[in-house]
């Protein structure tokens, strides 16, 4: 195995014990890496007025992939409050330094899979294996709002019509990006043997900008006639999802969509403890539990770490450490099949080092039966 260069981006909060818990069995899994520490999150942005300094920028230019934990955001109005003094008055806004990642270094697919593992007691269903591929750089997350109206827009009839006192948000959907992320759910289709495709969308209402995830879905699909395609409006897939999740395979979709749908996914396979993503681009990619910093617990080591473990696993095999990757699954696999040690999600008092041993645990089983 090459030796990697991995930036480590614990953040804070729950963030930095999870990362803590992935590293032991990243080093129990063998995987050689130099782990170069970057600075984010809640901190920076109270010290310099930015949650994700240059230097970090350029940390992740200079490294294979990103292994991200958790960072704390608040509310715009908090956010200024909360800034160093002298950092006042200067204008600055707080934007999401994961959506940023995103977007600055393209990493258009979020890849978010959900799976039951046997002996999860808080399973919905067993057998649930479901992959989301989320649309991660533009939709409702390009950030352009506006708190009141500009006098400019009045020009346009629409727009002309609106309330006085409308807060508008613009959603802004690509031919490109809409094709390039369902070509990447059906490459993922076919190379891990999936059977079927589901676009979502609400193009019944959302004309235009959903009208064009549509129709790329649908170009894309054809090109893939060995697997099955359909499509379905998002609210309608809320509750089929809930009802038959069986049914379900690999689904697709734009950003928001895929934001709120795959908290739905993940609640189905045990919540956000189990909740894994990887933020992938044509040569960068950063790994993440879904989950945030839950300042609340932060310290106790309580958290549940598997959604940081399994997004460990997630990026080895980006990283094109296959075997390595599945060894990390499989043993997280079965520390869960044998029931103990649990974190309190699970109904158990376990900490989140103690779960991190026992995947590790599992993982040297593997090595010593081989
Ligand atoms: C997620 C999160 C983020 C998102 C937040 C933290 C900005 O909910 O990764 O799903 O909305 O994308
Ligand atoms: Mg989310």
């Amino acid at each position: 195995m090459r030796r990697y260069r991995i930036a480590w981006l614990p953040g804070d909060g729950i963030g930095t014990e999870v990362c803590e818990a992935a590293r032991v069995v990243l080093d129990a899994a063998g995987f050689e890496a130099d782990y170069l520490p970057g600075d984010i999150g809640w901190e920076c942005w109270r010290r310099e007025g930015d949650a994700l300094p240059a230097r970090t920028l350029e940390l992740l230019r200079q490294t294979d992939s990103a292994f991200f934990g958790a960072i704390t955001s608040k509310p715009a109005g908090d956010a200024v409050r909360e800034l160093a003094p002298e950092l006042h008055h200067r204008g600055l806004t707080y934007r999401s330094p994961i959506v940023r990642m995103r977007q600055m270094l393209d990493l258009y697919v979020c890849l978010r899979p959900c799976r039951a593992f046997p002996g999860n007691p808080l399973n919905y269903r067993e057998n649930i294996d479901l992959v989301v591929f989320r649309e991660n750089t533009e939709g409702m997350y390009i950030g352009v709002e506006f708190p009141t109206i500009p006098e400019e827009f009045r020009a346009v009839p629409a727009m002309a019509k609106l309330p006085d006192d409308a807060a508008i948000s613009i959603r802004s959907v690509t031919h490109r990006a809409s094709r390039r992320i369902v070509e990447a759910a059906f490459q993922y289709a076919v190379k891990h043997g999936r059977r079927k495709v589901t676009a979502v969308h609400k193009a019944n209402v959302l004309r235009a900008t959903c009208g064009v995830f549509l129709e790329a879905a649908k170009q894309v699909a054809a090109r893939y006639p060995g697997i099955e395609f359909d499509t379905a409006n998002v609210d309608a897939m809320g509750m089929w999802l809930l009802k038959n999740p069986l049914n379900y395979d690999v689904i697709v979709t734009t950003n928001l969509f895929g934001d709120i749908l795959s908290d739905l996914c993940a609640q189905m396979v045990g919540g956000m403890g189990f909740a894994c993503s990887g933020n992938i681009g044509e040569t960068y990619a950063v790994f993440e539990p879904t989950h945030g910093s839950a300042p609340k617990y932060a310290g106790q080591y309580r958290i549940n770490p598997l959604a940081a473990i399994l997004a460990a696993g997630m990026m080895l095999e980006w990283l094109g450490e296959v075997d390595t990757a599945r060894e990390i699954e499989r043993a997280v696999s079965e520390a869960i099949a044998r029931g103990a040690p649990r974190t309190y999600d699970m109904g158990g008092s376990a900490g989140t080092m103690d779960m991190a041993h026992a995947v590790a645990g599992c993982l040297q089983q593997t090595h010593t039966a081989r």
